[in-house]
């Protein structure tokens, strides 16, 4: 065993347990499809023990193996448990608050061996897009480019996120699929001009610049099949005040930005009415913060 190695085992005996708090998360923003994530207010409590527990899910397994196998060290027991605001297949993130909790759990437990953009790496890795990776380690505003460091801003705190939280999961893979291999150019062009407004918006706080920069022509127009209300929603918040709304990550929650929490309280009420069933309202900050080790 190497001596770098060495000291990581002789840390990890130091500590056996380690509680990481990860955001859920909003992603594309519209335009900004695999590009653009956002941190908000909710999380999701990871915590990590070094004895063996019950059979582990296996997003867990997978997740622990690129941890071992990255890191170099040999694959330990442990004990897992989640718990937090960040509801399964909603698109707010919670597969990244699972993983990274792990990554940065036994990344923490062994002696940190994996530096914050190495984790990164695997978390974007493992996802398949790293959209919300990006925005789960680091918070704020992400424009993240594969596997590069993302670049990122921080948001204001007076901004709500309104979500609209349906009773239904949409899982990504299937909504990946129901959109088309090729757009056109005219499309394409659409798209780059508003998201580059959004990334200026955010870069520079002129968060008036949002307005009609959110319309997307590249795979909302293709979800609606797997959520029909989703324009109607958005143009409810829009026409009580949001700066404007997004499908957030791939659903089935849609999202409406307010500037303060004011207009929040009348967009939500308005987002509601416009959809069928019982979905959920959740109005939420932004985080500046990222994922973060809890001390107990
Ligand atoms: N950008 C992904 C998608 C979801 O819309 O399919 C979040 O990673």
């Amino acid at each position: 065993m190497s001596i770098k190695k060495k000291v990581s085992r002789e840390k990890s005996l130091a500590s056996s347990s380690v509680a990481v708090s990860v955001p859920g998360t909003t992603a594309n923003l519209g335009p900004g499809f695999d590009a653009f994530g956002l941190a908000l207010d909710i999380s999701n409590l990871t915590t990590i023990s070094l004895k063996k527990g019950p059979p582990l899910p296996p997003m867990v397994t997978s997740t622990a193996l690129s941890f071992f196998l990255g890191s170099g060290i040999d694959s330990i027991p442990f004990s897992w448990k989640i718990k937090g605001q960040v509801p399964q297949a909603r698109g707010l993130g919670s597969s990244v608050t699972v993983r990274l909790g792990i990554l940065m759990g036994l990344n923490e437990l062994t002696g940190r061996p994996i530096s914050r953009e190495g984790i990164f790496r695997l978390c974007a890795e493992l996802e398949g897009h790293p959209d919300n990776a990006a925005p789960g380690i680091l918070g704020g505003f992400t424009i993240a480019r594969s596997l590069r460091d993302p670049i990122r801003y921080k948001v204001a705190s007076d901004l709500r996120f309104v979500l609209l939280i349906p009773d239904f999961e949409i899982a990504t893979p299937a909504a990946r699929k129901v959109m088309p291999r090729s757009i056109s150019l005219a499309d394409a062009s659409a798209n780059a001009a508003d998201a580059a407004v959004i990334a200026a918006a955010f870069a520079t706080g002129k968060y008036s610049l949002l307005k009609g920069a959110f319309g997307d022509r590249l795979h909302q127009p293709y979800r609606t099949k797997l959520i029909p209300f989703l324009n109607k929603v958005i143009e409810a918040g829009e026409a009580t005040g949001a700066l404007g709304g997004w499908l957030s990550g791939s659903g089935s929650t849609i999202c409406c930005l307010a500037p303060d929490s004011l207009s929040a309280k009348k967009i939500s009420l308005s987002m509601k009415r416009a959809a069928p069933g019982r979905a959920k309202i959740l109005i939420t900050s932004a985080d500046n913060s990222g994922a973060r080790i809890i001390n107990f």
